[in-house]
């Protein structure tokens, strides 16, 4: 009895490591692929399936066949659930007749005819690039606890995916065996495949797709104005993109919270506290940037003040603070970190200007700030084209009125209303809103763009 209880127990202790160690690896390639969308065709442990729903973000969607067996009492994990009607095969072919494309599909070798489901995903392009195909079952041979009738991979699949140069292929010994194979894009061949180009559009410029092309892997930036608002969500997208940053702000304590942001994120990140009207600061913060990384390849000249008054009261102290910093500032910085690029042969300069340089926002009154962002838009211009030459690109972001602490001042708090009226997009945009811009003008994808104004604002200066 001791024996027979010792032999169950050892069975449920090894069951139990086989699905530990199971939900591990596919734990793992969920955090490393972050998929939005998932073809399940096989049953997975209860472990697995609540870390695959929780592991899915908001919008994703786990896609299965009605008859594999669920039942969640939780809203949250069935709004992601999505249960077609059929059987697999029939599943798999109106997927692919609709386009469908996976992150991560779930296949089990021991199905009745596991090729055929293999072929239709791969042949229906329903494994998105960098995707992942994980066959549960996958051993080839007998294992020590593992009862033949569970069955294997037979030859026949093995051969199959062994001889697809479309993914790359890992089988773990684990449990019953899992196979995990990820597509990737097709090899260099010789001679070149028939009827493809072999070219930059083909295989991306320099190998790279164009998502890839957007990294920023290595690159050294900063941020002025970097403590709140625009500029904190530049330091972050740079960030996320895979620069260094460094947070520069008047205020040190908003610049250090922001970095220690960013540190959290597994972004290296440095706050230094400066006044960007000052040159002895920017020379300062840029002789440390200089010294810590050792260039600097993305200059954000984010950081600029409002202050309003009808014109004819408009005293020169207010005309001079503004231009000090949005201006007069804003040329300190360019030309510092520029002086640092020329010599390097490289580097992007991206100035922060507004949908002012363009229009008259109304009905607050603002001279001195929208004639110093025109002259931002101007300066941007001609150091973008001085400088392309040498390998410096300047362009600048004109964002429309965005929802961040510069316009909650009283002058400003009570016209949004008034506001929202002129904009075609309806709403305020928000610091995200303009995340992707300077992301893709810091990076080299944009190479051939100088001197622009790109404008983000909901369609405002076209009304
Ligand atoms: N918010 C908008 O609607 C809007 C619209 C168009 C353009 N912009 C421009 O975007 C930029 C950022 O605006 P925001 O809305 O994030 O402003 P914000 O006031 O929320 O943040 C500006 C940051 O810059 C810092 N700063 C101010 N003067 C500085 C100086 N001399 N040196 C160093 N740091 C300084 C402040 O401490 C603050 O952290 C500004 O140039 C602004 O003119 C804003």
């Amino acid at each position: 009895m001791e024996t027979f209880q010792g032999v169950k127990l050892w069975k449920a202790d090894c069951e139990s490591t086989m699905e530990h160690t199971e939900n591990q690896v596919y734990k793992m390639v969920v955090q490393l692929t972050r998929p939005r969308k998932i073809l399940q065709l096989c049953s997975l442990s209860t472990d697995s399936m609540d870390m695959l729903y929780d592991y899915l973000p908001e919008d994703g969607c786990l896609v299965t066949s009605e008859f594999e067996k669920f039942s969640y009492e939780c809203p949250a994990k069935e709004r992601k659930l999505q249960k077609r009607k059929g059987t697999k095969e029939e599943i798999l072919k109106e997927l692919a007749a609709l386009g469908e494309q996976y992150d991560m599909v779930f296949i089990d070798a021991t199905e009745e005819n596991p090729i055929n489901y293999y072929n239709l995903i791969m042949s229906g392009n329903m494994l998105r690039m960098n995707g992942v195909i994980c066959v549960q079952n996958a051993s080839t041979s007998s294992q020590e606890g593992i009862d033949d009738e569970t069955g294997f991979m037979s030859k026949e699949m093995t051969d199959v995916i062994k001889a697809d140069a479309r993914v790359e292929q890992v089988k773990l010994p684990s449990g019953c065996g899992i196979f995990i194979g990820r597509r990737i894009p097709l090899p260099q061949t010789s001679p070149p495949l028939k009827g493809i180009v072999e070219d930059d559009v083909f295989r991306g410029f320099g190998g790279l797709g164009i998502l890839d092309r957007l990294r920023l892997d290595g690159k050294v930036a900063y941020v002025t104005g970097g403590g709140q608002g625009i500029g904190r969500a530049f330091g972050h997208a740079l960030g996320e993109a895979g620069a260094k940053v460094t947070i520069v702000d008047m205020d040190l304590q908003k610049a250090e919270a922001v970095a220690h942001e960013l540190h959290m994120k597994g972004i290296n990140s440095v706050a230094m506290a400066a006044d960007i009207s000052k040159e002895e600061d920017v020379k300062r913060v840029v002789d440390a940037i200089v010294a810590n990384w050792g260039r600097i390849d993305i200059a954000c000249n984010n950081a600029g003040i409002n202050m309003n008054s009808a014109s004819e009261d408009t005293t020169l102290e207010e005309w001079d603070k503004t231009f000090n910093v949005n201006l007069r500032g804003l040329f300190i910085c360019c030309q510092a970190a520029g002086r640092v690029m020329l010599s390097q042969g490289y580097g992007k300069i991206i100035n922060t200007a507004s949908m002012a340089s363009l229009i008259v926002p109304h009905p607050q009154k603002q001279l001195a700030y929208n004639t110093s962002k025109a002259g931002v838009v101007k300066l941007t211009q001609t150091l973008g084209t001085e400088w392309i030459d040498r390998g410096v690109r300047v362009n600048c972001i004109s964002p429309g009125i965005v929802d961040t602490p510069l316009i909650h001042s009283e002058a400003l708090k009570p016209l949004v209303k008034r506001w929202l009226a002129d904009i075609p997009a309806g709403c305020l945009a928000q610091v995200t809103d303009l995340q992707a811009a300077v992301v893709y003008l810091a990076s080299e994808a944009s190479d051939y763009m100088t001197g622009h104004n790109l404008v983000i604002d909901g369609g405002q200066s076209l009304w």
